[in-house]
């Protein structure tokens, strides 16, 4: 069982590709830490240079409290699991899982004993003596896995593991590795661009954007505190909405317009928005929510928006609703049975107790 922190830790391809940028990030023993970031943000090059697979241009990596940046990969007690598998076509199921002990000279007996242990954690007893071109998907995927349960490292780590499985094996997948490392009781430093996936697996995600780390927290406080515009738009589906506008001071009140619509501060936000009075700033609010006035009862008037209903999306348990305000396009999602008339106006009501202001510049979370 292991730690494992980075410090400062940078890397330059030649070239002069930045492609991660002085991170710093602890993972704790056992924790499932998820790095999520859209394709090209460095999260392969990251793990990768955990894994010991690509140098540090600089920092320091340490697993357990040894610092490995010049110790190789081989003898890190890590293992990696990769997008693409990487199964050697010729060896059967048994042999793939065999393969990195019988490198290390294990005994045969050993062996056996924990392929046969990992295969049926996995469920992939039956198939030990197949060819991975016999394999389903995600068969071939629990085989990669094997692979590394058998190493019993110290740390786990998993590059884009179901990116290559068809979405419902995906779903399935992702429990079953969820299981798994409450079984194993192991780190697992987990690598997807799937925001869905990171929020569901996750101890703790760290949202990543161009090399850097945006926020690093539980899933809940990403999704409800996001740190950033960019970690609020990247995490939630769909995604939150924005809007620009102004925020404007009448009767001692705060209100954010956006010159068709206007809504009113929750007073709880007033101290902090204060310095922004008069000034351009983003607004955001998540697409549950925005509710239809129609049912929602005992609104204050303050918080009810007029806008064009211009398409809905029924999709059995809710309803999306796509609004125009002339200025700005955003979503709702209301009751499974709400019918606004398309092309027409309707009243819709904003929680204002769950907007979030972004600063314009920085795009830095305001409250
Ligand atoms: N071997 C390499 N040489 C040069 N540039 C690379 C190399 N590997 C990755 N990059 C660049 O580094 C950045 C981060 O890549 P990567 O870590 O693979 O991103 P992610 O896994 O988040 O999609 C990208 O701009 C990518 O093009
Ligand atoms: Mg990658």
């Amino acid at each position: 069982m292991a730690q494992v922190s980075l410090k400062n830790v940078s890397k330059i391809f030649p070239g002069g590709i930045k492609a991660v940028d002085n991170i710093s990030l602890g993972v704790e023993n056992r924790e499932f830490m998820v790095l999520v970031g859209p394709s090209g943000c460095g999260k392969s090059t990251t793990l990768r240079m955990i894994a010991g697979l690509e140098e540090i241009t600089s920092g320091d990596i340490y697993i357990g409290d040894k610092r490995v940046n010049d110790i190789p990969a081989k003898d890190r007690d890590i293992a990696m699991v990769f997008q693409n598998y990487a199964l050697y076509p010729h060896m059967t199921v048994f042999e793939n899982m065999a393969f990195g002990l019988k490198l290390k000279r294990y005994p045969k007996h050993e062996i056996i004993q924990r392929v046969d242990e990992a295969a049926e954690i996995l469920g992939i007893k039956n198939l030990l003596n197949r060819k991975p071109r016999e394999l389903s998907g995600g068969e071939r995927q629990r085989v990669a896995v094997g692979r590394a349960i058998v190493r019993r490292p110290l740390v786990f780590l998993f590059d884009e593991p179901l990116s290559n499985l068809d979405a419902k094996l995906r779903v399935q997948m992702r429990t079953e590795i969820h299981k798994l490392h409450i079984r194993l009781q192991t780190t697992i430093i987990y690598v997807t661009h799937d925001q869905v996936e990171a929020m569901t697996m996750g101890d703790r995600i760290a949202v990543m954007k161009d090399g850097v780390i945006q926020q690093v927290a539980d899933p809940i406080t990403i999704y409800d505190r996001p740190a950033n515009k960019f970690v609020a738009g990247f995490i939630g589906s769909p995604p939150m909405n924005f809007m620009s506008g102004r925020i404007i001071k009448k009767n001692s009140k705060f209100y954010f317009d956006e010159g068709r619509i206007k809504v009113k501060l929750v007073e709880s936000m007033f101290e902090t928005i204060a310095p922004y009075e008069g000034k351009e700033i983003i607004f955001g609010i998540r697409s549950e929510d925005i509710y239809d006035k129609l049912f929602v009862s005992e609104v204050a008037p303050e918080n009810i928006v007029r806008v064009t209903c211009e398409v809905y999306e029924p999709l059995g348990s809710e309803v999306y609703l796509y609004l125009n305000t002339g200025k700005h396009s955003f979503v709702a999602r209301v009751g499974a049975h709400d019918r606004p008339k398309v092309g027409e106006d309707m009243e819709l009501v904003f929680d204002m107790s769950k907007a979030h202001f972004f600063d314009k510049d920085t795009e830095k979370t305001i409250v």
